[in-house]
């Protein structure tokens, strides 16, 4: 009752002034402890306001502890404001999934129901195969041995001191230039090379193409400075290369140039040759027959969604493009950008994830840097750097680093890099197809301007969405152009030409 006397009876409003008035001083206080030590002033000020308000310290607890019981506010943001540094965003990624899980089981019954199902394993042979008595991409791939053989010979002779350097980096362009050309001629002259069958045998001579350019260069590296060492009396012959690692047999040049050395370099997942790679001290089974068995399911995965989903919105976009109707292409083109992008990220995981990893495990190869964190590229150039990284490193050791030797600028190596890199893009998909479209080039040679106009005006989460949509919309687009193209050149050939059937 004594409180009651103090302070007279508690009305409504005075309470609340009372309680906030109190609450909010403390709270004030307590913000500014949270940012470091209270002001000197600030615990000057509440030691004075203790003395003159009470003597008793029990009584002042008591006080403070009805006070605190009666409070419920305190000076707060709110969590969605910016200024509260609240950051757990948990549950939100958790109904990002299950909204994407909900839309995409929606579009998965509208398929089925329109279309009931388009799997077709022997559809997929034939995408392979036109005779099944004749393999001409198969057999091109085995021929592909005669360019490997040919590079070790030219390299054993350089050694030798058989062919001079200049005649050996003469036999090496031709060789190199073989490898290019003789696949196309092939392609183009046999009928019964399927377009899936020829990407498959173009890519594996592309990749064939920069491991035998990055052989020839570093074997070439590896004499410069022999000659060099020669010239400062030195007696080593080797080619000077990391200390060996405990147990390891040690290759010095001209040691290496054995068919099991080049060998394993054409089987392991790098562009870049090495006398002595990074070795995993053993083969770790069960890390092998995961990779092994994600690479089967991922690809039963691509193969059924392509069938199911893209070809037959591919299909019902031909009719909207020949019309020229822009708002049904546009509507076409997006419906398009989720299964291409699904299919994209799934061969980005089955590749560069499973299959070089399931190569390297194999062999044993160290360096399993196949990839870096490209999803959170925030910039067009960072994506480039990180999202195929044997290209990258082949790109930057072999081109880009010559080429800036040379005095040539970082925007022109940058440029001859891109020109290049289109060159194979435009390379791979319109020798199989058998038309010559440059969408794939120009794609390509795109992400020079997109690069600049994302790294000037956008930044952090813009410059991420941005890397993400140019990904999403950019390659439905030529996916469309060069399908339609195909479908006219053959379909509508077919159908203007009855006999022809
Ligand atoms: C063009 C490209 C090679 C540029 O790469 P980048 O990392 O932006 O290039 P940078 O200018 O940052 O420099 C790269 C290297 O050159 C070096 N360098 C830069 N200027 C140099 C100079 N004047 N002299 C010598 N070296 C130089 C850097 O030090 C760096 O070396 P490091 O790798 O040892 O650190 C890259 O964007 C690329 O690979 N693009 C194509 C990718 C592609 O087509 N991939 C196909 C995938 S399907």
């Amino acid at each position: 009752m004594a409180e009651k006397g103090e302070f007279g009876p508690l009305t409504r409003s005075r309470r609340r002034a009372t309680i906030s008035s109190s609450s909010s001083s403390s709270k004030i206080e307590l913000l500014k402890s949270s940012n470091g030590a209270p002001s000197a002033s600030a615990s000057k000020t509440r030691l004075k306001r203790q003395d003159s308000h009470s003597k008793d310290p029990a009584e002042e607890t008591r006080k403070h502890s009805r006070s605190e019981s009666l409070s419920c506010h305190k000076l707060q943001e709110s969590m969605l404001s910016s200024a509260s540094s609240f950051k757990n965003y948990r549950g939100i990624l958790n109904w990002c999934v299950v909204m994407l899980v909900l839309s995409n089981a929606r579009l998965v019954l509208e398929n089925l129901l329109r279309y009931g199902i388009l799997v077709d394993p022997i559809q997929v042979v034939s995408l392979f195969l036109k005779d099944p008595y004749s393999w001409p991409a198969a057999c091109l791939i085995i021929v592909s041995n005669v360019f490997i053989l040919a590079a070790l010979y030219t390299e054993r002779k350089l050694a030798m001191g058989y062919f001079s350097e200049r005649f050996g980096l003469l036999v090496h362009i031709i060789n190199l230039s073989v490898v290019l050309c003789f696949p196309v001629v092939i392609v183009l002259m046999v009928p019964s090379v399927t377009p899936v069958g020829g990407a498959i045998a173009l890519g594996v001579y592309t990749i064939l193409f920069l491991k035998l350019y990055s052989y020839k260069d570093v074997n070439r590296w590896c004499r410069e400075r022999m000659r060099v060492k020669a010239r400062s009396l030195s007696r080593s012959l080797s080619c000077p290369s990391p200390p060996s690692t405990e147990g390891a047999v040690h290759v010095s040049y001209p040691g290496n140039l054995s068919l099991k050395d080049l060998f394993y370099f054409v089987f392991a997942p790098t562009l870049c040759y090495e006398l002595n790679f990074p070795r995993s001290p053993s083969v770790r089974m069960s890390f092998l027959l995961r990779r092994l068995f994600e690479m089967l399911i991922l690809t039963q995965l691509l193969v059924g969604l392509t069938q199911q989903w893209m070809v037959p919105i591919i299909q019902s976009s031909m009719k909207p493009l020949q019309e020229m109707d822009y708002s049904r292409m546009m509507e076409r083109l997006l419906r398009l950008a989720v299964p291409n992008h699904l299919l994209w990220l799934i061969f980005f995981y089955s590749f560069f994830h499973s299959s070089m990893n399931f190569m390297a495990e194999l062999l044993r190869f160290g360096d399993r840097e196949f990839y870096r964190d490209w999803w959170n590229s925030e910039t067009v150039t960072y994506f480039w750097q990180n999202w195929n990284i044997p290209v990258h490193k082949w790109c930057i050791r072999h081109f880009y680093k010559p080429l800036l030797r040379k005095g040539a600028s970082k925007l022109v190596s940058q440029s001859a890099v891109f020109f290049a890199s289109a060159f194979f893009h435009e390379y791979l998909v319109s020798v199989p197809l058998r038309m010559f479209r440059l969408w794939a080039f120009m794609g390509m040679m795109a992400q020079i301007p997109l690069a600049w106009f994302v790294g000037r005006f956008l930044r952090g989460n813009y410059g991420n969405a941005a890397v993400w949509l140019s990904l999403i919309i950019g390659q439905p687009i030529a996916v469309l152009m060069y399908v339609h193209d195909y479908y006219v050149i053959h379909h509508l050939e077919e159908t203007a030409d009855p006999g022809a059937l």
